[in-house]
């Protein structure tokens, strides 16, 4: 088995007396492609604010590949390569779609000096933004100002954020939530092109049972913050507590 790229060992975290997420141990690897479910509340994304430094666990470790990252902060977990799309907090709201994306590449680039060189002209820089929003389908809206765009193009616009970072790591938290039907499948094959790439890990938070069938090579299953299932795909759908949640069939209950 390969090294997992991240992994959470007995990770926790207490919000006042209620652990949001409790003693969850859990690695991933690169070329697979996990889904979390778990009910509104279960903590599937606080156990991603955990991973990508949003929040600091009350106890337990995060290791990406292999190494405690505890002391590293949002951006440097973000620059060693685990990739969140965020909401647009970290946009600039009043310039073009385009220039948002360029400035991610550009960031990205800036992390090595010599790559800067080689690669950092404006125009590469902007070939290499445009290939982004052509991949999102965004080419079209690319000199809106990134705040004007409709909420489908945000979401979208989070996704091509993500790509331009070129992250290990790609956790998507509901990507396609508030889309409407004709744009979620953009998306949806945009993770499964990410995936083509086996050196990747992703993890995907997903309610719509078509999409985790189509996408998981696994499921991890989260509730009142433990972690209480994780198989293939077919076992774990299978299973009373994911029937329970995504048919409203108490367990137990099915059969009669
Ligand atoms: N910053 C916070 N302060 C207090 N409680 C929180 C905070 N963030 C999340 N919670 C609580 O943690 C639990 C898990 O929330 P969340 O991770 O958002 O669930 P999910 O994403 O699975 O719907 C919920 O009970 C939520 O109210
Ligand atoms: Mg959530």
């Amino acid at each position: 088995m390969t090294t997992p790229s991240i992994e959470t060992r007995n990770l926790t975290i207490r919000f006042g007396g209620h652990a949001a997420v409790n003693d969850v141990t859990c690695a991933f690897r690169p070329g697979q492609l996990t889904v979390i479910v778990g009910p509104n509340g279960a903590g599937k994304t606080t156990y991603f604010n955990l991973i990508s430094g949003q929040l600091t666990p009350t106890a337990g470790s995060i290791l990406k590949d292999g190494r405690d990252i505890a002391a590293l902060s949002p951006s440097a977990r973000a620059k060693a390569g685990i990739g969140r799309a965020f909401q647009l907090t970290n946009l600039f709201p009043k310039l073009s779609v385009l220039e948002n994306v360029r400035l991610a590449v550009q960031a990205r680039h800036r992390l090595g000096p010599r790559l800067l060189r080689a690669a950092g002209s404006f125009g590469v820089l902007r070939d290499e933004a445009m290939r982004h929003l052509e991949a999102t389908r965004l080419a079209e809206v690319a000199h809106m100002p990134a705040a004007a765009l409709p909420h489908g193009d945000q979401r979208k616009l989070e996704v091509a954020l993500l790509l331009a970072m070129e992250p290990d790591i790609f956790m998507f938290d509901e990507p396609t939530a508030g889309m409407s039907v004709d744009e979620a499948p953009v998306i949806l094959e945009l993770i499964a092109a990410i995936k083509q790439d086996c050196s990747k890990t992703i993890l995907l938070v997903e309610h719509k049972m078509d999409v985790v069938r189509a996408l998981a090579d696994r499921i991890v299953v989260l509730h009142n913050g433990e972690l209480v299932a994780d198989g293939e795909p077919d076992d774990v759908i299978a299973l009373p507590i994911v029937r329970e949640i995504y048919l409203g069939v108490p367990a137990g209950e099915e059969a009669a």
